[in-house]
């Protein structure tokens, strides 16, 4: 290979791919070509999406390639074709060919790939991290959507026996504990240590007013004792819309939990299962995390809030990329990279703290923050408007931290996901602030 950049970058690529292959091995080919439900649209959509996004940038854009498959290309455009579009689709067996032969392509031009200063999209390898990237967040909502699926339907790896959910350290009541985050400045946005997305850009200043944070994720406990105390049924605590959503939906618990006599059960990914009351409450809308904030008398933290709690050392005037620091993420800071496939116990990862003192911010479950998704003062789409200003429609909020399910590349504390107000299967919850 030309250089050291090129030969990790096609490294991580094949990495990722054999990780994606991986998920599809979870469920039968038939169920994958369902909707695993809510109309989303059949898993084995994504694999070739994968693919077509691989192609449209690496072959096309920044080769001059034509398309390899114009068939391909518009039914695996999710915004072309419509997701009830997405029917009568090629086998698992023509996409993955589909799907090599891209690859090939790829790596006969990463060969002799140039990293051109002058040109941002070629500079430090940007659009094969695009791609990589978009390969590894497309895995996660594989996750999200296989959680979908019935377990009956699933098969369960080998290696999801040998490990032990029970991660060893963890306190004994994580209940109302916060942390006080003193007024002051800090740097919002991504800072140039790693790749960074459009709407993580420009990095600006901003003063945050003093708040107080929770130390910890609300608990599946919690949680249950909003549900108790009538959160699904007392209307003072919910806006309008989120109200109205409820009832067409019918919300009555977070969307994996069961009501049985005298308690819940929760299904995970493999089983129907054991309610954990100190795993972080997940499978619940952004309305939800908000009408559970009120009924504590709190409320979401805003955007600038979460980043400078998860982020920002005062002492040292700044800031990391994942909450304990600058290291790598591993199993010893968080819950991570499908690792455990579930969640942790809140407060799991003591090692793992950001400088204010907040457990799980990088990691475990995503978090709902009270802010619609827009761009920062400043902001210019690129490469393409489609990953992130088709979505600055009021509509949706911006949550944080990453989830167990979430790659090691996503997990930078800039990281800004977006999902609509009601989007329920994301592996997301809530911390509050005040
Ligand atoms: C940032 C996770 C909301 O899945 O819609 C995938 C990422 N963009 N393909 C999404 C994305 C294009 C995006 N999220
Ligand atoms: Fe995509």
């Amino acid at each position: 290979m030309a250089n050291q950049l090129a030969e990790t970058i096609a490294d991580e690529m094949k990495g990722a791919r054999t990780e994606t292959l991986a998920l599809f091995d979870l469920a039968r080919e038939q169920d994958l070509r369902e909707s695993p439900g809510f109309g989303f649209r059949p898993i084995i959509w994504h694999l070739a999406h994968i693919g077509v996004f691989e192609a449209y940038w690496l072959l096309q854009k920044l080769n001059h390639e034509p398309s390899p498959d114009e068939r391909y290309e518009r039914i695996f455009d999710p915004i072309k074709t419509p997701r009830e579009d997405s029917k009568n689709l090629p086998t698992r067996a023509e996409m993955e060919s589909y799907l090599a032969s891209v690859r090939a392509r790829v790596l006969r031009h990463l060969e002799k790939a140039e990293f051109g200063e002058n040109d941002p999209l070629k500079r430090d390898g940007y659009l094969f991290r695009l791609v990589l990237e978009h390969e590894q967040q497309h895995q996660e909502t594989l996750l999200y959507l296989l959680h979908l699926l019935d377990p009956t339907k699933k098969m369960r790896p080998s290696e999801v026996e040998a490990i032990n959910c029970g991660v060893s350290i963890r306190p004994s009541s994580t209940k109302g504990e916060t942390v006080n985050v003193e007024e002051g400045a800090f740097v919002m946005g991504a800072t140039g240590n790693s790749f960074a997305y459009d709407n993580e850009l420009p990095p600006h200043t901003v003063y945050v007013p003093t708040f107080k944070i929770d130390k910890y994720l609300t608990t599946n406990e919690e949680y249950a004792e909003f549900i108790a105390e009538g959160g699904y049924r007392r209307r003072e605590w919910w806006s309008d819309e989120g109200w109205a959503w409820r009832e067409k939906e019918g919300w009555r618990h977070p969307l994996y939990w069961k009501q049985v006599d005298g308690g819940w059960l929760v299904r995970t990914m493999f089983e129907e299962g054991t309610w954990s009351p100190h795993h972080p409450v997940t499978g619940i809308s952004w309305y939800e995390a908000e009408a559970y904030a009120r009924f504590r008398g709190k409320r979401l933290p805003t955007e600038a809030e979460w980043e400078r709690a998860a982020s920002w050392n005062a002492e040292r005037e700044r800031k990391s990329l994942y909450a304990w620091g600058d290291e790598r993420p591993s199993t010893r800071l968080c819950n991570f990279d499908n690792r455990f496939w579930a969640t942790t116990p809140a407060g799991s990862f003591p090692e793992g703290a950001s400088a204010s003192g907040c457990m799980d911010m990088t990691g475990n479950v995503w978090e709902w923050t009270g802010d619609e998704f827009c761009g920062f003062p400043g902001f210019e789409a690129f490469p393409y408007p489609e990953y992130s200003e088709v979505w600055f429609d009021g509509d949706h909020r911006v949550l944080r931290g990453g989830s167990w399910a979430t790659r090691a590349s996503v997990l930078r504390t800039s990281f800004r996901n977006f999902f609509r107000r009601h989007f329920r299967i994301a592996f997301a919850g809530v911390r509050c602030a005040e």
